[in-house]
């Protein structure tokens, strides 16, 4: 493991991917009861696999996932399956079998157990020992990103120009400013990444409110689960006090680090992204995908057009 402070500049080795896994996930009780949220499937595929794909996608397969209490099966779902392999190969299900190997082979995943849900800036700091004093990316498994639009690989590249911390910011609407981190922002120097067809551009963040009130509301951009931070983020969190909901915000740590003058600029994004943490989003992210399904798609939007019609005639029928 390297030493060296590597804030800035070329990489030879990609970075480590952490995914906080270790949240109640109450609004999903009680199907969260005995399930981790983050198993939850979008289609027939679990929601935090997905946060996976994407990672590896941009090019990163080293994952720590911090987990918590009665998180178990996430660790199953990555892991080799030699009972259900073996099932699966006597009756000749080759598509079946690839599905279920593909989890397990898919990247390097770690884990380290979160004692208590104190929030997401300690779970952060849970992969102080893992990460090390390298640059590294956070992933939020509640933000589905599209495959078809690039994020963190951008982020990436913006973070080995300018340095510091990277976030991902996406602008919403003013009354939903307040479920997210918010950023103050101005113009950043213009510079270029590989692909930004899914992006509104490159800002630099000058402060950040967690979860403000519409009247503290710096501006509508709100961050959306994607960061890339400097290893100085954990001397940080160190610091940070427990703050909105009592929990250590991760928000109020890098607020700390652009306030000591630690780069800190924000991704626009502009592409397809599924909010899976709430359930009427969950919902939406999950007939949208399998509406977009190759397998599945075709029946079921035939379906779900002649369901919309069948709710409609009963609404007029009721008014
Ligand atoms: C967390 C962060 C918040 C961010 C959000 C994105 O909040 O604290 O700053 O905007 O994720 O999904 P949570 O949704 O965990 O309450």
């Amino acid at each position: 493991m390297t030493t060296a402070r590597s804030t800035t500049g070329d990489r030879s080795r990609p970075y480590k991917v952490v995914i906080p896994a270790a949240g109640l996930g109450t609004r999903f009780l009680p199907a969260t009861k005995a399930i981790p949220k983050e198993l939850l499937p979008i289609v027939d595929t679990p929601a935090l696999q997905y946060i996976v794909e994407e990672a590896v996608d941009a090019g990163l397969n080293e994952v720590l996932v911090i987990v918590g209490r009665g998180k178990e099966a996430i660790i199953d779902h990555f892991d080799r399956a030699p009972e259900l392999e073996a099932a699966l190969e006597k009756k000749g299900d080759d598509d079946r079998l690839e599905a279920v190997r593909r989890s397990a082979e898919l990247a390097d995943v770690h884990y380290i157990r979160q004692g208590a849900p104190r929030g997401l800036g300690h779970a952060v700091a849970c992969a102080a020992p893992y990460v090390g004093d390298e640059v590294f990316a956070v992933m939020l498994g509640d933000d589905l990103i599209d495959a078809r639009d690039a994020l963190l690989k951008p982020m990436l590249e913006v973070q080995q120009q300018l340095g510091g911390c990277v976030v991902a910011l996406m602008e919403v609407p003013e009354d939903q400013v307040s479920m997210y981190g918010c950023a103050a922002v101005e113009e950043a120097p213009g510079i270029t990444v590989s692909d930004d067809r899914a992006l509104g551009g490159v800002v630099k963040v000058t402060d950040l409110v967690e979860k403000p009130g519409p009247e503290d509301a710096p501006s509508n951009l709100a961050i959306i689960g994607r960061y890339v931070l400097s290893p100085e983020i954990f001397e940080a969190l160190e610091h940070t006090e427990p703050g909105r909901g009592g929990e250590v915000q991760l928000t109020d740590a890098m607020k700390d680090l652009a306030a000591q003058g630690v780069p800190m600029h924000g991704v626009v994004f502009r592409g397809r992204r599924y909010d899976t943490g709430d359930r009427g989003d969950y919902l939406r992210a999950v007939v949208r995908l399998a509406a977009e399904r190759k397998d599945l798609g075709p029946p079921f939007v035939e379906w779900l057009g002649e369901f919309l019609e069948e709710i409609r005639a009963d609404q007029s029928a009721k008014s």
